[in-house]
Protein backbone atom coordinates (compact mmCIF):
# COMPACT_ATOMS: atom_id res chain seq x y z
CA UNK A 1 0.00 0.00 0.00
CA UNK A 2 1.51 3.12 -0.92
CA UNK A 3 1.45 6.50 1.61
CA UNK A 4 0.47 9.34 0.19
CA UNK A 5 2.81 12.05 -0.39
CA UNK A 6 2.31 15.39 1.78
CA UNK A 7 1.10 18.31 -0.03
CA UNK A 8 3.67 20.91 0.17
CA UNK A 9 1.35 23.94 0.64
CA UNK A 10 -2.18 25.30 -0.03
CA UNK A 11 -0.71 27.66 -2.88
CA UNK A 12 1.02 24.49 -4.98
CA UNK A 13 -0.58 23.91 -8.06
CA UNK A 14 0.18 20.47 -8.75
CA UNK A 15 -3.63 20.24 -9.48
CA UNK A 16 -3.45 21.84 -12.08
CA UNK A 17 -0.23 19.51 -13.98
CA UNK A 18 -2.23 16.93 -13.72
CA UNK A 19 -0.91 15.29 -10.50
CA UNK A 20 -2.55 12.23 -8.48
CA UNK A 21 -4.74 14.65 -6.31
CA UNK A 22 -7.12 11.25 -4.82
CA UNK A 23 -5.68 7.82 -4.41
CA UNK A 24 -7.94 5.09 -5.63
CA UNK A 25 -9.05 3.91 -2.41
CA UNK A 26 -10.53 7.27 -1.67
CA UNK A 27 -12.09 7.17 -5.07
CA UNK A 28 -13.85 4.04 -4.53
CA UNK A 29 -14.83 3.80 -1.22
CA UNK A 30 -16.43 7.50 -1.84
CA UNK A 31 -18.45 6.45 -5.05
CA UNK A 32 -19.88 2.91 -3.02
CA UNK A 33 -20.32 5.31 -0.38
CA UNK A 34 -22.35 7.38 -2.26
CA UNK A 35 -24.30 4.76 -3.89
CA UNK A 36 -24.76 2.95 -0.37
CA UNK A 37 -26.06 6.30 1.06
CA UNK A 38 -28.41 6.90 -1.23
CA UNK A 39 -30.24 3.56 -0.84
CA UNK A 40 -29.88 3.84 3.22
CA UNK A 41 -31.68 7.58 2.89
CA UNK A 42 -34.19 6.77 0.46
CA UNK A 43 -35.15 3.55 1.87
CA UNK A 44 -34.97 4.97 5.37
CA UNK A 45 -37.71 7.47 4.43
CA UNK A 46 -39.53 4.81 3.46
CA UNK A 47 -39.48 3.38 6.68
CA UNK A 48 -39.79 5.93 8.49
CA UNK A 49 -43.38 6.82 6.80
CA UNK A 50 -44.45 3.78 8.15
CA UNK A 51 -44.19 5.43 12.10
CA UNK A 52 -43.05 9.23 11.48
CA UNK A 53 -41.72 11.09 13.97
CA UNK A 54 -42.80 14.20 13.26
CA UNK A 55 -46.00 15.26 11.56
CA UNK A 56 -44.64 15.14 7.97
CA UNK A 57 -43.92 12.63 5.90
CA UNK A 58 -41.49 12.29 3.05
CA UNK A 59 -43.52 12.20 -0.89
CA UNK A 60 -43.48 8.35 -1.70
CA UNK A 61 -41.54 9.81 -5.05
CA UNK A 62 -38.29 10.18 -3.43
CA UNK A 63 -38.66 6.69 -1.53
CA UNK A 64 -36.89 3.46 -2.03
CA UNK A 65 -38.56 0.30 -1.59
CA UNK A 66 -42.30 0.73 -2.10
CA UNK A 67 -43.78 -0.31 1.07
CA UNK A 68 -42.24 -0.82 4.76
CA UNK A 69 -40.94 -4.06 4.03
CA UNK A 70 -39.47 -3.55 0.94
CA UNK A 71 -37.67 -0.55 2.54
CA UNK A 72 -36.36 -2.75 5.15
CA UNK A 73 -34.73 -5.10 2.73
CA UNK A 74 -33.03 -2.53 0.87
CA UNK A 75 -32.10 -0.44 4.43
CA UNK A 76 -30.70 -3.66 5.69
CA UNK A 77 -28.65 -4.50 2.12
CA UNK A 78 -27.19 -1.43 1.66
CA UNK A 79 -26.53 -1.61 5.80
CA UNK A 80 -23.64 -3.78 4.71
CA UNK A 81 -22.28 -1.91 1.83
CA UNK A 82 -22.21 1.50 3.80
CA UNK A 83 -21.05 -0.29 7.19
CA UNK A 84 -17.91 -2.81 5.65
CA UNK A 85 -17.34 0.36 3.29
CA UNK A 86 -17.17 3.10 5.86
CA UNK A 87 -14.88 0.52 7.79
CA UNK A 88 -12.33 -0.09 4.72
CA UNK A 89 -12.55 4.29 4.25
CA UNK A 90 -11.54 4.85 8.02
CA UNK A 91 -9.16 1.98 8.42
CA UNK A 92 -7.05 3.16 5.41
CA UNK A 93 -7.45 6.97 6.00
CA UNK A 94 -5.64 6.67 9.75
CA UNK A 95 -3.44 3.77 8.19
CA UNK A 96 -1.73 5.65 5.38
CA UNK A 97 -2.28 8.96 7.50
CA UNK A 98 -4.39 10.48 4.77
CA UNK A 99 -7.19 11.84 7.66
CA UNK A 100 -4.13 13.60 9.41
CA UNK A 101 -2.75 14.80 6.20
CA UNK A 102 -5.73 16.37 4.37
CA UNK A 103 -8.38 16.61 7.17
CA UNK A 104 -5.58 18.10 10.04
CA UNK A 105 -5.27 20.58 11.82
CA UNK A 106 -8.46 22.23 11.67
CA UNK A 107 -8.17 25.95 13.07
CA UNK A 108 -11.33 27.85 14.20
CA UNK A 109 -9.48 31.11 12.49
CA UNK A 110 -8.92 29.29 9.48
CA UNK A 111 -12.41 27.76 9.09
CA UNK A 112 -13.99 32.03 9.92
CA UNK A 113 -11.78 33.03 7.60
CA UNK A 114 -11.91 30.79 4.84
CA UNK A 115 -15.73 31.42 5.18
CA UNK A 116 -15.13 35.30 4.95
CA UNK A 117 -13.37 34.70 1.65
CA UNK A 118 -15.99 31.65 0.12
CA UNK A 119 -18.47 34.76 1.29
CA UNK A 120 -16.86 37.28 -0.85
CA UNK A 121 -15.75 35.20 -3.42
CA UNK A 122 -12.06 35.03 -3.20
CA UNK A 123 -12.08 31.47 -1.73
CA UNK A 124 -9.72 30.03 -4.59
CA UNK A 125 -9.30 25.78 -5.56
CA UNK A 126 -6.24 26.46 -7.17
CA UNK A 127 -4.61 23.53 -5.57
CA UNK A 128 -7.38 20.76 -5.32
CA UNK A 129 -5.33 18.47 -3.16
CA UNK A 130 -5.13 20.88 -0.60
CA UNK A 131 -8.72 20.66 1.50
CA UNK A 132 -9.19 24.24 2.65
CA UNK A 133 -10.23 24.93 6.09
CA UNK A 134 -14.19 24.51 5.93
CA UNK A 135 -14.00 21.47 3.35
CA UNK A 136 -11.95 19.69 6.08
CA UNK A 137 -14.26 20.57 9.17
CA UNK A 138 -17.35 19.53 6.58
CA UNK A 139 -15.67 16.32 5.65
CA UNK A 140 -14.85 15.79 9.52
CA UNK A 141 -18.10 16.47 10.52
CA UNK A 142 -20.03 14.09 8.45
CA UNK A 143 -17.49 11.10 8.98
CA UNK A 144 -18.86 11.59 12.05
CA UNK A 145 -22.73 12.06 11.14
CA UNK A 146 -22.05 8.60 9.29
CA UNK A 147 -20.57 6.99 12.57
CA UNK A 148 -23.41 7.77 14.25
CA UNK A 149 -25.86 7.01 12.23
CA UNK A 150 -24.48 3.20 11.97
CA UNK A 151 -23.98 3.28 15.61
CA UNK A 152 -27.92 4.73 16.73
CA UNK A 153 -29.01 2.72 13.32
CA UNK A 154 -27.43 -0.57 15.06
CA UNK A 155 -29.25 0.73 18.18
CA UNK A 156 -32.32 0.75 16.93
CA UNK A 157 -31.83 -2.27 14.81
CA UNK A 158 -31.12 -4.59 18.07
CA UNK A 159 -32.08 -2.92 21.35
CA UNK A 160 -32.40 -6.18 23.40
CA UNK A 161 -28.88 -7.60 21.89
CA UNK A 162 -27.34 -4.62 21.57
CA UNK A 163 -29.08 -2.46 25.06
CA UNK A 164 -25.60 -0.79 26.23
CA UNK A 165 -25.74 1.14 22.83
CA UNK A 166 -28.99 1.73 23.36
CA UNK A 167 -28.79 2.98 26.69
CA UNK A 168 -25.56 5.19 25.43
CA UNK A 169 -28.82 6.84 23.22
CA UNK A 170 -30.86 7.40 25.77
CA UNK A 171 -32.73 4.64 25.00
CA UNK A 172 -35.00 3.17 21.83
CA UNK A 173 -37.02 6.44 21.50
CA UNK A 174 -34.18 8.94 21.66
CA UNK A 175 -32.13 6.60 19.42
CA UNK A 176 -34.46 6.94 16.55
CA UNK A 177 -34.04 10.80 17.12
CA UNK A 178 -30.75 10.65 17.02
CA UNK A 179 -30.93 8.22 13.86
CA UNK A 180 -33.44 11.04 12.45
CA UNK A 181 -31.07 13.88 13.52
CA UNK A 182 -27.85 12.51 11.97
CA UNK A 183 -29.43 11.74 8.84
CA UNK A 184 -30.39 14.96 8.44
CA UNK A 185 -27.41 16.56 8.90
CA UNK A 186 -26.12 13.96 5.96
CA UNK A 187 -28.59 15.34 3.85
CA UNK A 188 -27.44 18.65 4.61
CA UNK A 189 -24.09 17.78 4.08
CA UNK A 190 -25.07 16.29 0.71
CA UNK A 191 -26.99 19.06 -0.58
CA UNK A 192 -23.93 22.25 0.17
CA UNK A 193 -21.57 18.96 -1.05
CA UNK A 194 -22.91 18.22 -4.59
CA UNK A 195 -23.90 21.61 -4.88
CA UNK A 196 -20.07 22.62 -4.38
CA UNK A 197 -18.97 19.91 -6.64
CA UNK A 198 -20.86 21.16 -9.77
CA UNK A 199 -19.38 24.50 -8.75
CA UNK A 200 -16.15 23.23 -9.48
CA UNK A 201 -16.18 20.87 -12.04
CA UNK A 202 -12.55 20.05 -12.19
CA UNK A 203 -12.73 18.95 -8.45
CA UNK A 204 -15.74 16.60 -9.69
CA UNK A 205 -13.34 15.21 -12.52
CA UNK A 206 -10.71 14.45 -9.77
CA UNK A 207 -13.07 12.39 -7.98
CA UNK A 208 -13.46 9.97 -10.54
CA UNK A 209 -10.03 9.75 -12.51
CA UNK A 210 -7.81 11.21 -9.41
CA UNK A 211 -6.42 13.25 -11.51
C1 LIG B 1 -23.44 12.62 -6.03
C2 LIG B 1 -22.89 12.68 -4.84
C3 LIG B 1 -21.50 13.18 -4.54
C4 LIG B 1 -20.65 13.95 -5.29
C5 LIG B 1 -20.90 14.54 -6.68
C6 LIG B 1 -19.43 14.11 -4.54
C7 LIG B 1 -18.30 14.79 -4.93
C8 LIG B 1 -17.11 14.89 -4.24
C9 LIG B 1 -15.92 15.54 -4.69
C10 LIG B 1 -15.79 16.23 -6.04
C11 LIG B 1 -14.98 15.44 -3.71
C12 LIG B 1 -13.58 16.03 -3.74
C13 LIG B 1 -13.69 17.39 -3.13
C14 LIG B 1 -12.56 18.28 -3.53
O1 LIG B 1 -11.54 17.81 -4.03
O2 LIG B 1 -12.71 19.50 -3.33
C15 LIG B 1 -15.57 14.72 -2.62
C16 LIG B 1 -14.92 14.39 -1.43
C17 LIG B 1 -15.54 13.85 -0.33
N1 LIG B 1 -16.87 13.48 -0.26
FE1 LIG B 1 -18.21 13.47 -1.78
N2 LIG B 1 -19.57 13.47 -3.34
C18 LIG B 1 -20.82 12.88 -3.30
C19 LIG B 1 -21.34 12.14 -2.27
C20 LIG B 1 -20.80 12.04 -1.01
C21 LIG B 1 -21.43 11.39 0.10
C22 LIG B 1 -22.79 10.68 0.06
C23 LIG B 1 -20.59 11.54 1.16
C24 LIG B 1 -20.79 11.10 2.58
C25 LIG B 1 -21.96 10.93 3.14
C26 LIG B 1 -19.40 12.24 0.70
C27 LIG B 1 -18.32 12.55 1.47
C28 LIG B 1 -17.12 13.03 1.01
C29 LIG B 1 -15.91 13.09 1.80
C30 LIG B 1 -15.74 12.68 3.27
C31 LIG B 1 -14.91 13.59 0.95
C32 LIG B 1 -13.43 13.78 1.29
C33 LIG B 1 -12.75 12.48 0.84
C34 LIG B 1 -11.32 12.35 1.32
O3 LIG B 1 -10.44 13.05 0.83
O4 LIG B 1 -11.08 11.46 2.15
N3 LIG B 1 -19.57 12.53 -0.63
N4 LIG B 1 -16.87 14.41 -2.96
Amino acid sequence: MTVEAAPSSATASSASQGAKIHPAWVRITHWVNTVATVVMIGSGWEIYNASPLFPFLFPKSITIGGWLAGALLWHFAAMWLLAVNGLVYIALGIMTGHFRRKLFPIRPRDVISDIKAALTGRLTYEDLSVYNAVQRLFYLGVIIAGIVTVLSGLAIWKPIQLQELTALFGGYEAARYVHFFAMATIVGFLVIHVVMALLVPKSLRAMITGR
